[in-house]
């Protein structure tokens, strides 16, 4: 990313000089998928790959937001004290609900502000463009302001703007890696206590590989928003026998002991999703501060047949490529985010990088009709000021 070009597109478009700038990065998640809305362990990174601002701070209570990445959209302009959702406003959608509920709870946002940006990761790939946008909005009014605001409250504010005013209810793990991330560390997040441990990411000869699919994630806020509320179900019918606070709290056992309670089995594969993968994400997590990545890529490849078999997230597109990605000699391959399309993981090893592109591209285009794209994943810092 070019800085000093977006500081010049700034200059262009609002005919001033901006003052500050700004990063927020997207995230891959290692592992620990689809159970951070039923208090389970996730395993996020942040990437290199984000959204930069370049911003200058008004006297007046006026917002105006821009980007390059929807350039023919223009500039839209609000008032700081009349923050409404509006399907016109497209993606600034995203930072008006972390602005409004920052203001709703109290914070004295003394200043408008003119902001341009700029990002890189692809959009609609599931590697967090929207968290990356809510959360450098949250970081951009927390510092003109002066507010100090912890971190983790801003990760909340961007939550909210994404369950409350979007409307997709989606759990913490997005918002959260986008904020805290580290340079080349995964988070080991539990979401039912927010505690959290940093690992490093430390996979010896191997790199990871994005792949994304192309397939953009069309249908998929219902089909979560779906998916969410089968969880709900099935921790009310395994609550009947057990009371616990999460569907991830309850044991394999209980379930397996527990089925014929479940009059729909895609409610009963939805649970037994949620409670298997997050015994894989605390054992991936072992195992990769062991450094034994074998069996870290194992545990992949039986979160990416989960999500598959019970959780129904992944799709042709996905499947295809994370079956070739197997294929050609990853230690382990996974869908990456919500699914329903977009990108998966595959550890390779560096020197085998060029030739597994070629060959798992081929095959993707042979099968599915169109090309993927590859890069190459490296862990990096959170959101903040640059
Ligand atoms: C999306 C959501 C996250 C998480 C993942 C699936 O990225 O925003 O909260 O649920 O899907 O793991």
């Amino acid at each position: 990313m070019n800085l000093e070009k977006l500081k010049g597109d700034f200059l262009e478009l609002y005919h001033e000089d901006s003052e500050y700038q700004f990063f927020a990065p997207g995230r891959i998640n290692l592992i620990g998928e689809h159970i951070d809305y039923s208090g389970g362990y996730v395993f996020p990174c942040a990437i290199t790959f984000g959204t930069y601002a370049v911003v200058k701070v008004r006297e007046d209570r006026v917002i105006r937001l821009s980007s390059n990445n929807f350039k023919e959209l223009g500039i839209f302009e609000f008032d700081l004290d009349n923050l409404v959702y509006d399907k016109e406003d497209d993606w600034t959608n995203y930072a008006k609900g972390v602005l409004h509920f920052m203001l709703q709870d109290g914070h004295e946002l003394n200043h408008g502000f003119d902001v341009l940006f700029e990002g890189d990761i692809p959009n609609g790939a599931g590697l967090s463009s929207s968290a990356s946008l809510e959360v450098l909005t949250a970081v951009i009014a927390n510092e003109v302001n002066d507010l100090n605001i912890e971190k983790l409250d801003l990760v909340k504010y961007a939550l909210r703007s994404e369950n409350d005013f979007v409307g997709v209810q989606c759990g913490i793990m997005d918002q959260f890696a986008v904020a805290m991330g580290k340079k080349d560390t995964a988070m080991l997040l539990d979401t039912n206590t927010l505690e959290f441990e940093y690992v490093p990411l430390d996979l010896k000869e191997n790199v990871i590989v994005i792949m994304n699919t192309n397939k953009r994630r069309g249908l998929s806020d219902s089909a979560y928003n779906e998916r969410r509320e089968q969880c709900d179900n099935a921790l009310e019918i395994l609550n009947s026998v057990k009371k616990e606070d999460f569907l991830c709290d309850h044991t394999l056992e209980t379930l397996d002991q527990n089925k014929e309670l479940f009059e729909d089995e895609l409610v009963f594969k939805r649970a037994r999703h949620a409670i298997s993968e997050n015994l894989r994400t605390i054992k991936a997590a072992e195992v990769l501060k062991e450094g034994n990545l074998d069996e870290f890529g194992k545990l992949m490849d039986q979160s990416h047949a989960s999500l598959r078999d019970d959780y129904d997230v992944t799709g042709k597109e996905l499947d295809t490529i994370v079956a070739s990605a197997q294929k050609y000699g990853a230690l382990g391959a996974r869908v990456t985010g919500a699914g329903f399309g977009g990108c998966a993981l595959a550890i390779v090893a560096k020197k085998d990088v060029e030739d597994f592109k070629q060959k798992v591209g081929k095959e993707y285009e042979e099968i599915i009709g169109y090309a993927p794209d590859f890069y190459i994943a490296t862990a990096g810092q959170g959101a903040g000021k640059l």
